[in-house]
């Protein structure tokens, strides 16, 4: 999936992904983040997790369309305090607890997110093909090096039922994917849009990661603003 696709999609406003409500498995496990201080939400486009996860913690989302950063801050009617510009193609909104990052997920980096614990993954790894996916994995370990908790949703549905992005993630690829995370599937239910002829499921796992990369400190700067 290039850039273009999903620029497409937000211009066209073909965003089905979008819930327009904190999504059930978050409201279910969110206490899961509890000790979290710090939670980034990659790929985030303008989802009510942020307002719900903001509720609680420190929230850092990276979005791609910039448009879709500005529908949250306008739809949820925060005014931003303040935007830095780290390029021509990345810039980060804050708004109270939020700071959204408007660019490409690769480009950012641990100083931009600052000292993430949390990470909350609804529809990031699922959007991205089998290929890009350990790439994708491996940054947002360089992104939190002192992370503890992450809470992913996955979808699965048989091959040949359904074309992604969603694509279907099964727990063994997950596994694969963070080597170093206790992994616990904490609920799966039918897609509520039945997707895939009805044979597609949503499934939410934790994964804990060890204290030993916890104590790994992020070197920022001095005076850097996260
Ligand atoms: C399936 S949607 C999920 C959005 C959101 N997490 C939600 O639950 O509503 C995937 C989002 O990732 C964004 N995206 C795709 N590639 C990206 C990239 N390389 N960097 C940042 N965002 C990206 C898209 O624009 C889209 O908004």
């Amino acid at each position: 999936m290039d850039h273009e696709f999903w620029r497409q999609r937000w211009r066209e406003g073909r965003t089905a992904f979008h819930e327009g409500h904190p999504n059930r498995f978050l409201v279910k496990f969110a206490e899961r983040l509890a000790d979290c201080k710090r939670v980034l939400v990659p790929l985030c486009g303008k989802s009510e997790d942020l307002a719900y996860l903001a509720g609680d913690h420190d929230v850092v989302g990276i979005e791609l369309v910039e448009d879709a950063i500005k529908q949250f801050f306008a739809e949820h009617e925060l005014p931003t305090t303040s935007i830095m510009t780290y390029s021509d193609a990345l810039k980060a909104y804050r708004a109270g607890q939020l700071k959204l990052i408007a660019g490409d997920f690769f480009a950012t980096t641990a100083e931009m997110v600052g000292p993430i614990d949390g990470v909350y993954d609804r529809g990031a790894l699922i959007a991205l093909p089998a290929d890009l996916r350990p790439r994708y994995a491996k940054h947002i370990r360089s992104l939190a090096p002192a992370l503890r908790r992450q809470l992913v949703l996955t979808v699965e549905y048989p091959p040949d039922s359904a074309e992604g992005p969603p694509f279907s993630v099964a727990a063994d690829e997950l596994r694969a994917l963070y080597p170093d995370a206790t992994i616990e599937l904490l609920a799966s239910a039918p897609d509520p849009r039945g997707r895939a002829n009805g044979k597609m499921i949503e499934l939410c796992y934790e994964l804990r990661f060890s204290s030993r990369r916890s104590t790994q400190r992020v070197m920022r700067p001095q005076g850097h603003e996260t």
